[in-house]
């Protein structure tokens, strides 16, 4: 039997404003994700996550599940809004004691609390009068916000992500516009992530400077799928690494070497901010750990310029930018979201980050698929869920054997919830949600979740 490491984590994962609900209750501000899912068009269906899973009121239950799959932690996020609501100065005593709450009820159930400190929910206020991610002014709000959590939860947190997937809030939020804060840009795109590096860099800061004594540790999530050159051409192998820096390394470089790539500011030029020496010397080193979320695989090729079909599927970021042409291959298995199942592309990119920044402890914050799930008598015959996390797994099992420091995986997501702009069909639990009833069943995958935990293997 193929056994991970001894002290290896085992957790679910899940964000705030997918689960919890209650977006008008216990004194919450309003979110820019508020706000965008309720314009018309802007989700399927113009689902909103007001009620969602109604976690904030059936947290107990949902612990007590999780408790059943054996999980040993859980990372979720704390909502900007619901600790201040107006994204700075006055703190609301209800939200804090919810998470308090929370991160009690976790304790005493024996599982480890992993805290995201901003998944995409900013307070629209924020929004409005600082113009988001774009404001200059909010990397000091983000570390004012998040010295009141390290102060009122770091007494019992010990592991924190400062942001969770920053490309997506830039890519998506500022570049695509489908994501909120909706904007549509070719440059924002690269503004707005210079300003979540240097807040991911001032909260770090904030928490070693003043929170040292908690003993915990701090990193930020990163999302990136793997690219695989389509042929064995050496411009087709250059762009696909191209294609990981604009993904990946654009986030990364800066926190483990101190600066963008130098392909991205050869072909960006003044649309890439610059750091200054000294903040360089900041941001460099602020991460623990590199949290890592992957999904999926495309190949990649160099772009000649020739006119072809474009890649439907996007995920490469700003394409002009980049000269790289993405593909599938069209015998690949492809979940909900229309996302390849291709279990050694995970294990090439752990390989990858592992070269590229001298095999920094990693754990894998999210991996799991979207299925169309159906209740059938009271129970989900979720094979497909199944062997694909046995494969990721097994995947990762073999990055491990070959040298990469991975310590731990989270599975995307403890419970069916509200996928963003694709609202409340795409079904990426372990747990099945009625969303009539906010009934939670477990799906075959959590029953078979727990003989992994269990077994500490994934063939047995
Ligand atoms: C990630 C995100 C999660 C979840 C997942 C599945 O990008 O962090 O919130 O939605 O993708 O799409």
């Amino acid at each position: 039997m193929k056994k991970f490491p001894v002290d290896f984590i085992w957790g679910t994962a899940t964000s705030s404003y997918q689960i919890e609900g209650a977006a008008y209750e216990g004194g919450k501000g309003p979110s820019i994700w508020d706000a965008f899912s309720g314009i018309p068009g802007k989700t399927h269906n113009g689902e909103t996550g007001e009620i969602a899973c109604d976690h904030y009121n059936k947290f107990k239950e949902d612990i007590q599940l999780m408790k059943n799959m054996g999980v040993k932690a859980y990372r979720f996020s704390i909502a900007w809004t619901r600790i201040m609501p107006t994204g700075k100065g006055n703190i609301n005593e209800e939200g804090i004691q919810f998470y308090s709450d929370l991160i009690d009820a976790l304790l005493e159930a024996d599982i480890t609390p992993w805290v995201t400190l901003y998944h995409w929910d900013l307070p629209l206020a924020l929004q409005l009068e600082e113009d988001g991610w774009l404001g200059s002014k909010i990397p000091d709000y983000f570390a004012a916000y998040v010295d009141v959590c390290f102060e009122r939860f770091g007494d019992r947190v010990k592991n924190w992500i400062t942001l969770n997937e920053p490309w997506v809030v830039a890519i998506l939020g500022y570049g695509q516009g489908v994501f909120a804060p909706g904007r549509i840009s070719t440059s924002e795109p690269y503004e707005a992530a210079h300003q979540l590096l240097l807040a991911h860099s001032k909260a770090v800061h904030v928490y070693r400077d003043k929170y040292a004594h908690q003993n915990g540790q701090i990193g930020i999530t990163n999302n990136c799928d793997w690219r695989e050159p389509l042929t064995d051409s050496d411009l087709d192998k250059e762009a696909a690494e191209r294609a990981l820096e604009f993904f990946l390394a654009w986030f990364t470089d800066p926190v483990y070497l101190g600066d963008y790539p130098q392909v991205m500011k050869d072909r960006l030029g003044d649309r890439l901010p610059t750091f200054s020496e000294e903040e360089k010397k900041l941001i460099k080193g602020t991460s623990d750990f590199f949290g890592l979320n992957h999904y999926t695989t495309m190949y990649a090729a160099h772009d000649d310029g020739t006119e072809k079909e474009r890649c439907v599927y996007g995920n490469g970021g700003i394409s002009e930018d980049q000269d790289v042409d993405l593909s599938l291959d069209p015998n690949w298995n492809l979940t909900l979201m229309k996302w390849a199942v291709v279990p050694w592309g995970c294990k090439k990119l752990l390989e990858w980050i592992s070269k590229r920044y001298d095999s920094p402890k990693i754990y894998i914050t999210e991996n799991g698929c979207a299925y169309t799930d159906k209740l059938v008598d009271g129970e989900v015959d979720d094979q497909y869920r199944l062997d694909f996390y046995k494969g990721y797994l097994e995947a990762c099992n073999e990055a491990i054997e070959n040298g990469v420091n991975l310590k731990g995986y989270f599975a995307w997501s403890f419970m069916d919830n509200f996928e963003w702009a694709s609202g409340y069909d795409k079904r990426f639990g372990l747990h099945y949600v009625d969303f009539k009833t906010l009934k939670r069943i477990p799906k075959k995958s959590a029953y078979w979740f727990r003989k992994v935990t269990a077994n500490n293997s994934v063939d047995f």
